[in-house]
């Protein structure tokens, strides 16, 4: 972890928030290289979840919400965390977090308080006035806007069962152990998927789709994500340690270097939260199948992928050290550039002048990165060190025959190519 996390603070992925003023405690900002390696993580799964199905459509809802959402979602009551207090050091701690009765801090043992309950909700005030009936919520879970557009987006875009509403974006929790990097932080993005089905007239039914997400989700690791099959196992969540809303859940776990941990999840949400928000909204929330006319609340099905998590797998995967150098052997589509131009030497001008036109060409369609300090074995290493998977070196034969040399980040291999293939060249390996 040490590595990852320096890596990234040294190349721009990502840094300490609020760093100047001495940092936020688990606050962490997505530098220039980060942002391009979360966007094509979500613009990945968009595709994947949404473009590429018709069974699948987005939205984009309000951070915070009616306030009656999480009375309604059974967050209010439910949502926390037992909370204990070490008595020697006074830190705070998940006490399902302690192990063997030692406190993480101090080291003292068996010194906590009793458990206490503790809701996991940021809380805010709507408008000027800090009173208890302005209270509202940074949502804790982006699903339950799915929950309250349910009927607009059957109305608007005519679903048929079975269809899906996915949504990706932030949500908050104020976790009393944050930590790990960004695995577990107070702010963090998901991506979220709703598949709402008909009530299901036997276990056999749900559990046809709950099977199908079960690939779908193991699919989207392997191709997408790009991570080594053999350390992600699938944790089944027995019933008192399933969310309140549960009647099945299975945690996507994986190997990290602080020990195996939850990746993604899949749950059976069964119509729990759609029942309880026609009760607290006083709407009808039912669907009406137009064949038969028949009025229904459907079941869910719910696919859930933490956003951040994926950044972290997917460079702690890619992670690997070759002679003493860092070589970080990214998915070519999640990587943030996907080629590097090179001129050979930055004192010739036709040389600078035809590279430059190379990058601007590429860079229309493709992240591009350009590079021309130092001799070409070390901008070799440092975009290596990124996960840069193509570097072109524009030389003095590519001013005869326009052709360039494109070094393959992972074979090291060289292959000479004409500027005109170039874009066809790297689409069909990217
Ligand atoms: N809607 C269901 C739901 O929110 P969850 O298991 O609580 O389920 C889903 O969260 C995913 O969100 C997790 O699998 C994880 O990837 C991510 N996640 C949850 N809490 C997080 C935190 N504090 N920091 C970063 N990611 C988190």
């Amino acid at each position: 972890m040490d590595k990852i996390v320096a890596l990234c603070k040294r190349r721009g992925f990502i840094y300490p928030g609020s760093e100047i003023y001495g940092g936020l405690a688990n606050s962490w900002d997505y530098g220039p290289l980060g942002v391009e390696l979360k966007n094509n993580i979500k613009q990945a799964w968009w595709k994947r979840f949404v473009h590429l199905r018709e069974d699948i459509v987005g939205i984009d809802a309000a951070l915070i919400m009616n306030p009656k959402v999480w009375e309604a979602s059974g967050h209010v009551a439910n949502f926390q965390d037992p909370l204990v207090e070490c008595k020697k050091c006074h830190e705070r701690f998940r006490a399902d977090h302690i192990k063997n009765g030692i406190c993480p801090n101090c080291g003292t043992k068996d010194s906590f308080t009793s458990e206490q309950m503790f809701n996991l909700m940021f809380k805010t005030f709507i408008g000027p006035a800090e009173e208890s009936s302005n209270i509202a919520y940074f949502r804790p879970e982006t699903a339950q806007a799915m929950f309250v557009d349910f009927k607009s987006v059957c109305d608007t875009n005519r679903m048929r069962l079975p269809f899906g509403i996915a949504q990706i974006g932030k949500a908050f929790r104020n976790e009393i152990t944050p930590g790990n990097f960004i695995f577990r932080t107070r702010e963090f993005e998901q991506m979220e998927i709703e598949y709402f089905i008909s009530p299901p007239k036997n276990n056999s039914d749900w559990q046809g789709f709950f099977e199908l997400w079960r690939k779908e989700i193991l699919n989207w690791i392997k191709d997408d994500l790009g991570v080594d099959m053999n350390k992600i196992h699938e944790h089944e969540i027995e019933a008192g340690e399933r969310a309140h809303y549960s009647k099945r859940t299975i945690d996507f776990e994986y190997d990290f270097p602080f020990g195996c941990s939850e990746l993604y999840g899949l749950a059976y949400r069964t119509d729990f939260d759609l029942k309880n928000h026609e009760k607290f909204s006083g709407q009808n929330l039912k669907y009406k199948d137009p064949e038969t006319g028949e009025e229904f609340i459907p079941h869910v099905i719910e696919p859930t992928w933490g956003v951040d998590r994926s950044v972290l797998v997917a460079l702690l995967d890619a992670y690997s050290e070759k002679e003493g150098r860092v070589v970080l052997k990214l998915q070519p589509k999640l990587a943030p550039y996907k080629a590097a131009i090179f001129p050979l030497l930055a004192n010739k001008p036709e040389l600078i002048k035809l590279a430059h036109k190379v990058y601007l060409d590429l860079k229309q369609n493709l992240t591009i990165a350009w590079d021309d300090r130092g001799n070409i074995g070390k901008r070799y290493a440092s975009q290596d060190e990124i996960g840069t998977p193509f570097c072109i070196t524009v030389d003095f034969q590519s001013l005869e025959d326009s052709t360039v040399t494109v070094r393959d980040r992972d074979t090291t291999e060289q292959d000479r190519v004409k500027i005109a293939d170039l874009m066809k060249y790297l689409t069909e390996r990217i």
